[in-house]
């Protein structure tokens, strides 16, 4: 059955359905669910994420793990989990890298965090010759330090709306009308449990994701206990105010309600609700960055050289340009920002 039947079935049953339940169906519905049934990633899908854009981006992850593995974690193994690895390219690279200036001597232990049967598969065959192990839960992360990474992981996931009146805050719902799908707002009045929503203005829209809320504090709790760090790279909104939700079907915007299932649904990550949850718990928060800083001063340019001092001018013009897109503010430098959290206050690179 098309998504839109489905959707539509739902909500003739049981009335309007909140953002978040439309962005699941969408995403994850078993049959025609976006991330389930398509080819996603990449210049011949919807969208393509900076690993895939240039191995630079993999290689310096993987240098800043190793580099924080060394300074702050006296343990037999370097573990690292990449939360949503897309087609394990991040890893791939970030691996590759750490072997090579460890001359191999190093314990290495992978875990990712994975809910797309189809791209599962996909990592295992792109990361077959190394020691990965797949879970499903954030609760299931293995007992140890763990350096987690998260690039365009949280803008993934299910978000509600919601608009403030001079009532308070409604939810943003999708309901139908004349038989197409569109908006509404419920009546019934919405409280904030987190005060980075207060001091808002009539008008205003914000975005709440439970998911992430949910996955970030399990995150939080595993860093207190175990130690460690997060690493989140993604679209930022460090005001957290406005209505985000994009829909990208092979890399043009659509409307969000047009086509459901069909395009890529996403909406920027709001900085100021991660850094109010990690400071409730004490838990040490970086600078906000943005992409293009946290590069250049992880090496991005002197990497650049490397790559291209014996290329010939064909590939050195390519690489030259893949990197520019990562670091370029018109492109994703400075839409894309970069955190980081730990257990007590640490000079983390790329974020002092
Ligand atoms: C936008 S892609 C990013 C992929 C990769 N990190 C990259 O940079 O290329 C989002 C990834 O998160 C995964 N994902 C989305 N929601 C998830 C969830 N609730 N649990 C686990 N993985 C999820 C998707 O299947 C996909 O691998």
């Amino acid at each position: 059955m098309q998504i839109e039947t489905k959707i539509k079935d739902v909500i003739k049953k049981s009335g309007p359905i909140s953002l978040s339940r439309y962005m699941e169906i969408c995403l994850w519905d078993d049959e025609n669910g976006y991330y389930t049934s398509k080819q996603v990633l990449g210049e011949n899908g919807d969208f393509i994420t900076s690993p895939e854009i240039s191995q630079t981006f993999g290689e310096l992850i993987g240098l800043w793990a190793l580099s924080f593995y060394q300074q702050f974690i006296n343990k037999k193994r370097l573990c690292i989990t990449e939360l949503g690895s897309g087609r394990g390219t991040l890893l791939k690279d970030a691996i590759r890298t750490i072997c090579k200036v460890t001359n191999n001597k190093i314990d290495l232990d992978i875990t990712i965090l994975e809910k797309s049967e189809r791209l599962i598969t996909l990592q295992k065959e792109n990361l077959k010759s190394e020691n990965v192990s797949w879970i499903s839960d954030i609760k299931d992360l293995s007992l140890e330090p763990q350096i987690i990474i998260a690039n365009e992981f949280f803008d993934a996931l299910p978000t509600n709306q919601y608009v403030k009146s001079n009532e308070g805050w409604h939810e943003k719902k999708v309901t139908i009308k004349n038989g197409k799908l569109c908006f509404t707002l419920d009546k019934k009045i919405w409280v904030p449990s987190d005060s980075v929503f207060s001091d808002l203005k009539v008008g205003d829209t914000i975005e709440y994701s439970e998911k992430t809320t949910s996955i970030f504090s399990n995150i939080c709790n595993h860093i207190i206990q175990w130690d460690g760090v997060l690493l989140v790279i993604d679209y930022g909104n460090i005001s957290g105010i406005g209505d985000t939700l994009q829909a990208v079907n092979k890399h043009k915007f659509k409307s969000v309600l047009e086509k459901p299932g069909k395009s890529d649904l996403s909406s920027h990550v709001n900085f100021n609700l991660l850094k109010e949850i990690a400071s409730k718990k004490n838990l040490y928060i970086s600078p906000v960055r943005e992409q293009q800083k946290f590069l250049l001063e992880l090496g991005i340019k002197e990497r650049l050289k490397s790559l291209t001092e014996n290329a010939n001018t064909a590939i050195a013009e390519t690489v030259d340009t893949e990197v520019k897109r990562l670091i370029d503010p018109d492109k994703m430098g400075s839409l894309f920002k970069v955190i980081a959290i730990t257990k007590t206050k640490r000079h983390l690179e790329g974020l002092n």
